[in-house]
Parts: C-alpha cells; sequence; structure tokens
C-alpha cells in the first residue's frame, strides 16, 4: 500500500493545472538548448524531449549519441522523455533507464509518420496498425518506469480516421494521458488537424481517469484555450507554433516582441546551443530557428540572409549588433 502511494505520488499529470498547455516534441528543434531558453521566456505546464529509439538506447554504440537527446536541466521540469520502437523488451530496458535519469514521464510515441521509422522498424505511427503490439509495449514499459506515469502521443488513425477504435483500444491500455494530433498518418501535415476527432476522443475517454491531450495547427495561448473551451480537452499541446517565439505560453504572440529583444535571445539561443550540443550537432540546425526569429520583421531581409551563413553564435552576435547600431541610427 505505502509502495502504491509513493508510485501514485510520482504521477505529475495529477498535479497540473486544469487546463494544461504543453509543448510538442520536435527533432531537432526542441533539443535542450531551445527548451532551456522557453522555460526561461514563457514556461509551459510540460516539456518533452525530442523522440529516442529505444533500440539505439539498448545499443552500446549507440547509446552515448542518444543520451546527448536525453539531457535536460531542473528548470524544464516536469518533464517527459519520449521514446519509439517496436520490441517491448528494448521499451522496458529504457523506462528503467529513463527512470534511473531522472525524468518526471515517459511518453511512447505511435504517431510518427516517417517512412523510415515506419515500415522499416513498425515504431511511430505504424503501431496504430498493430494493437496488440501496442499494448504489449505500453506493459513493458510501465514494468520498467518503476512508477513513473507512462503516456502515449498519438494520430487519430492510419489510413483513415479511427478514432471509434483506435482511441477505446488506447484507453485500455491505461496510459495516465493520451496526446492526440488530430491527423491520420496519411494525412501527414497536408490536411488541417480534425480537431472534432478529438472531441469525440473526450467523448470516449469520459470516465476512464485518462487525460486527453489535444494537438494540431495550434499556434497561440488564445487559440489553445478556445479548443479547451470547445472540444473538453484537458490540455493542448504546440509544437510549431513556438517557432521564433519562446514567450508563446506567457501569451504573446511572435510579432508582440520588439526586435532587439528578440534578437538578443536568439543570440543567447546560438550560444546555449555551441555550449550544450556544438560538439555533436551541426551548427546548421540553428539556421531554422534563425529565419524564424527574424520572419516577422520584413525589413530585416539582409540580415536573415546573412545569418544564413553564420557559422556559430559569436558570427550571428555580430550580425545583430549591426543590425541593431544601424537600426539605432539618428537618421532611422
Ligand atoms: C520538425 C518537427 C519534428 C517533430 N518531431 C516529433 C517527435 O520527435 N516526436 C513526436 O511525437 N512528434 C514530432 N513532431 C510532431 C509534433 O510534435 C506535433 O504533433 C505536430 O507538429 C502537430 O502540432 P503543431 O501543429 O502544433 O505543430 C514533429 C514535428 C515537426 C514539425
Amino acid at each position: 500500500m505505502a509502495d502504491q502511494q509513493t508510485k501514485d505520488n510520482l504521477n505529475f499529470w495529477a498535479d497540473l493545472p486544469r487546463p494544461f498547455f504543453m509543448l510538442a516534441p520536435m527533432a531537432d528543434v526542441t533539443d535542450v538548448a531551445f527548451r532551456r531558453i522557453i522555460a526561461k521566456y514563457g514556461k509551459p505546464d510540460v516539456m518533452y524531449t525530442e523522440f529516442v529509439s529505444v533500440d539505439g538506447l539498448c545499443s552500446p554504440q549507440g547509446r552515448p549519441k542518444l543520451l546527448i537527446d536525453l539531457a535536460y536541466s531542473d528548470i524544464e521540469r516536469p518533464i517527459v522523455a519520449q521514446i519509439f520502437g517496436s520490441k517491448p523488451e528494448n521499451f522496458f530496458q529504457v523506462a528503467q533507464l529513463i527512470k534511473t535519469l531522472g525524468f518526471d514521464g515517459i511518453d511512447i510515441n505511435m504517431g510518427c509518420p516517417e517512412q523510415s521509422i515506419n515500415r522499416k522498424q513498425c515504431a511511430g505511427a505504424e503501431l496504430i496498425r498493430h494493437p496488440e503490439l501496442a499494448a504489449e509495449i505500453v506493459a513493458a514499459t510501465k514494468a520498467g518506469a518503476g512508477g513513473l506515469p507512462v503516456s502515449i502521443k498519438t494520430r487519430i488513425g492510419y489510413f483513415q480516421d479511427d478514432t471509434a477504435t483506435w482511441i477505446p483500444a488506447l484507453l485500455k491500455m491505461q496510459p495516465k494521458a493520451l496526446i492526440i494530433h488530430g491527423r491520420t498518418k496519411k494525412d501527414m501535415s497536408k490536411v488541417p488537424a480534425r480537431w472534432s476527432s478529438i472531441g469525440r476522443a473526450v467523448e470516449l475517454a469520459r470516465g476512464s481517469g485518462v487525460l486527453i491531450v489535444g494537438n494540431g495547427d495550434v499556434n497561440s495561448l488564445a487559440e489553445a484555450k478556445a479548443k479547451v473551451a470547445e472540444f473538453g480537452v484537458d490540455g493542448v499541446m504546440i509544437g510549431r507554433g513556438i517557432f521564433g517565439n519562446p514567450w508563446l505560453f506567457t501569451g504573446r504572440s511572435g510579432s508582440e516582441t520588439p526586435l532587439p529583444q528578440k534578437l538578443a535571445v536568439m543570440v543567447e539561443h546560438a550560444y546555449l546551443f555551441e555550449e550544450l550540443l556544438g560538439q555533436h550537432k551541426p551548427f546548421a540546425i540553428m539556421k531554422k530557428h534563425f529565419k524564424a526569429y527574424v520572419s516577422d520583421f520584413p525589413h530585416a531581409r539582409e540580415l536573415r540572409a546573412g545569418l544564413m551563413a553564420v557559422k556559430s553564435a559569436a558570427e550571428a552576435e555580430v550580425l545583430v549588433q549591426r543590425e541593431l547600431q544601424f537600426k539605432n541610427r539618428p537618421t532611422d
């Protein structure tokens, strides 16, 4: 009984405000550097790591490289490690690892539409077509998780909208939360997210004790609150809306932050990327961030072009300083 109580105390989901707002996992975007920036300037209620392969983490060669993707700092808490794969025994082992790394939760990816992950590894959205394997994976993850809460992030179907069958199958697996991206695997990102299906999932989950989080095409906190009001979800997860706007979860839109402040944070982000990931990942990853930080300022076209050529945070800083001096000239 005492053991059960200790285990339940680990369930951070129960302590979240309602509704709650989460940062989506985005590979090569929401890495430890960007998450630290977001935690500092506009912290969401929950953060996720990028997805990490359980097979890789279980291989002696893969593990050291992939542990870099599982680096985090305390200011990101509560933080959930997201994993993908298809071998239940590897989920068991990796769940044990995630517990020892001190994460607050474990999320299983059942939504990634990439061919390399689906067909070759039978992982990500492919699990929608293999509900029995999905159930084994959830059970193995729970068994290894040492009481950490297990959640699932998925889509509404594979070829078609299968909310009516897939969501009940998932509810039977008793995750603490289901994060539902309102598209099928076939939709990729081509059609608008089907929030009405997420609303149907809310109905199906009623009384199950499983939290339902909606995801897809939400670009501001105001939009997220409107989705809660319309569809009754417990929380909303936001992905692409965070590009260039680490203030998003404070309610600020991308264009509300003055250019000098945005550029200062962009440079801070670039230095943090170098410090935390520079030895492991190409600096080119920062370029999509540069574009996004500068995108709301049409007159900054030259700066944007210049930033595409820089190879270090220091070079980016020089360009930014030049831009700001230019902007501050009395003749401007
Ligand atoms: C660049 C990129 C990388 C992504 N990586 C992941 C990932 O590692 N794990 C995951 O579950 N979803 C991943 N996604 C999907 C997002 O988490 C999210 O479900 C999707 O972008 C829809 O939400 P949005 O409209 O708020 O962006 C990724 C999306 C993008 C754009």
